[in-house]
């Protein structure tokens, strides 16, 4: 059989500050098989954040595993573990890492550029994913001349940029109106039917929630099955 694409077994994550621990995760477990969306849903606070950079590879669990196709992240060195994210992974988090200095069309490369891909597979291949999220008037614009829900389709279209096993966003479409929040969320359907890409999603939107084929809610520091 083969393994889940991204996993957690007894996830726990604390916070110690002065004299005082609080426990944000308590025991998480999770499996997410290829081809499957899960929307994370929870209050503010609840979590879904931390959960998310844990399931990257972004922070380190109090206790725990996360396995990325089958690796325990955390047991690797920060070479290793670096090139299993490159390769395994899509980011969309909520303050997006992007480069402001640099074009649309650069930052969207930025994956491919890093595996050392050819430049003009690297330029075709971010150009056709901008104009995915309806960014083909944008290519040049620096990242700082962009408005917020420009940024975001920008980060969206990196994190698909090099065929990623596995998405992992925090409200990829919080900032966007209707019509681009649909764009987003077919794109992640495309690529689901197409490459059997995963998708774990946080989300706000109740509407998106339900349209994923799993919904799980962060209570109490623990992962409850909505539907
Ligand atoms: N570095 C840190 N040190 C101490 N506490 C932290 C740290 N990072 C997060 N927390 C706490 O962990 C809890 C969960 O934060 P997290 O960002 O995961 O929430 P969230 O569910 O994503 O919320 P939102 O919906 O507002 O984005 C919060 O109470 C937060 O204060
Ligand atoms: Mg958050």
């Amino acid at each position: 059989m083969n393994n889940p694409v991204i996993a957690c077994h007894g996830l726990m994550r604390s916070y110690t500050d002065g004299a005082a621990t609080i426990e944000v995760l308590r025991h998480m477990d999770l499996e997410v098989n290829a081809g499957e969306m899960v929307a994370i849903v929870g209050s503010s606070g609840s979590g879904k954040s931390t959960f998310l950079h844990l399931l990257g590879g972004l922070d380190r669990p109090t206790s725990g595993r996360v396995l990325i196709n089958g690796k325990n992240i955390y047991d690797l060195g920060e070479v290793d573990k670096c090139k299993l994210r490159n390769e395994s992974l899509g980011f969309v988090y909520q303050f997006h890492h992007l480069l402001p200095e640099f074009s649309a069309v650069e930052n969207v490369g930025m994956p491919l550029l890093i595996r050392g891909e050819n430049p003009t597979f690297i330029r075709d291949k971010a150009e056709h994913l901008l104009k995915q999220v309806g960014l083909e008037q944008r290519l040049e614009h620096r990242l700082g001349q962009l408005s917020g829900g420009e940024r975001q389709r920008v980060a969206i279209a990196r994190a698909l940029v090099a065929e990623p096993l596995c998405v992992l966003a925090d409200e990829p479409t919080g900032n966007l109106d209707p019509q681009n929040a649909e764009r987003v969320l077919q794109l992640f359907f495309d690529l689901q039917a197409a490459r059997k890409t995963s998708v774990v999603m946080v989300t706000h939107d109740t509407n998106i929630a339900r349209r994923a084929g799993r919904v799980m809610r962060i209570e109490g520091g623990r992962l409850i099955n909505v539907s």
